[in-house]
């Protein structure tokens, strides 16, 4: 049994690209690994946020996971927050960090260029404490999307060199990539990845959508005047961001899809489309709504954060050990 940590940030409303890229591949691993799920809500704050909607948030993303099927009695679900030693062992991470190669993140560039001169000191920070997050649990593979490679090497670095100065105290992990790497993209400007930070609403199916609201979503996608159900990202990136949607739900090949469109034009498939994704969201909403406001759900993440704490705090007294940080 090897063991799993990803986490996701409980910032905006996830998206079908959140769902078909990482959360549905968490899903994989809960019958046969040991897996950590952490709901990163001190990762959203190193950008500012309303109280409200973090804490709102929070709880609809923790729902969220378990409405998409995650078994808390196979996984292991809790707030980062409640854990204190994500900090602690971030601390020690930061610490063992270089400014210089802080600053080559890319994710840090990009989020810090539009910060003028007051970048919050917390996105330069943000990856030795996303080590922290996985080192904790000894972790073996982490799924997340190909975006966090860069933050993946990083991590496997601090590991590598907290073992060269105080012995072997962490497991090196590696960044696993899910198969097909389902990456959806904008329905608005389909050469863009779908974000669940995307001002425009037309650009993002939300996983809570209801089904008129995806209809009038897919209906408005940007599309091109071909009118030919037909894979090419190059020339036809809308309808090929579409086709790979339909492929990651029904498993289909393209050149099925393409058979089945054969002559039809893009309004049958897109109605098609919509549907499928209606039929493939609307259980996961009923099991949302049936679990958001229950005690059930608080129950589930103080267990997660007790068993996340017992695993998190021997290795973080190995690493007080390793470096003289402790007393007794
Ligand atoms: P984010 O929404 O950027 O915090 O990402 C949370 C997780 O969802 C990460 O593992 C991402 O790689 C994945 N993800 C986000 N957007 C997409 C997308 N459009 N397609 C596929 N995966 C995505
Ligand atoms: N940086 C990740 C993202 O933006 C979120 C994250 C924080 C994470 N800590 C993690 C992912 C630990 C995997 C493991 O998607």
């Amino acid at each position: 049994m090897a063991v799993i940590f990803s986490g996701i940030q409980p910032s905006g409303e996830l998206t079908l690209g959140n769902y078909l890229g990482a959360l549905r591949n968490f899903l994989e691993f809960q019958d046969e690994h040991e897996c950590y799920y952490c709901i990163v809500n001190q990762h959203a704050i190193t950008v500012p946020q309303d109280p409200k909607e973090l804490f709102a948030n929070t709880r609809k993303l923790a729902a969220l996971y378990l409405a998409v099927g995650l078994d808390s009695k196979k996984s292991t679900l809790f707030v980062q927050s409640e854990v204190p030693e994500h900090v602690k062992l971030g601390w020690v991470m930061i610490t063992s960090s270089y400014v210089g190669e802080l600053e080559r993140m890319t994710q840090y560039k990009d989020k810090s260029q539009k910060q003028g001169d007051s970048i919050p000191a917390g996105l330069l920070v943000y990856p030795p404490l996303m080590a922290a997050d996985i080192l904790l649990y000894q972790t073996k593979y982490v799924p997340v999307g190909e975006d966090q490679t860069q933050h993946m090497e990083l991590t496997r670095n601090l590991a590598q060199r907290f073992n060269r100065l105080y012995g072997e105290v962490f497991t090196v992990p590696e960044i696993y990539l899910g198969k097909g790497g389902a990456r959806v993209m904008s329905l608005q400007e389909p050469t863009k990845k779908m974000s669940k930070s995307d001002d425009n609403q037309m650009a993002t199916i939300r996983l809570l959508d209801d089904a008129d609201t995806i209809a009038k979503k897919i209906k408005r996608a940007q599309t091109d005047s071909l009118n030919h159900v037909h894979y090419d990202k190059e020339n036809q990136p809308g309808i090929s961001n579409l086709m790979g949607i339909y492929q990651a739900i029904t498993k289909d090949s393209l050149e099925a899809i393409e058979a089945k469109y054969e002559g039809k034009g893009y309004g049958a498939f897109k109605g098609d489309v919509a549907e499928l994704l209606v039929d493939t969201l609307q259980p996961i909403q009923a099991r949302y709504n049936e679990l958001k406001d229950s005690s059930e759900l608080d129950v589930i993440l103080d267990q997660g954060a007790q068993k996340a704490h017992e695993v998190a705090a021997k290795t973080y007294r190995k690493v007080e050990l390793a470096m003289g940080l402790h007393r007794k």
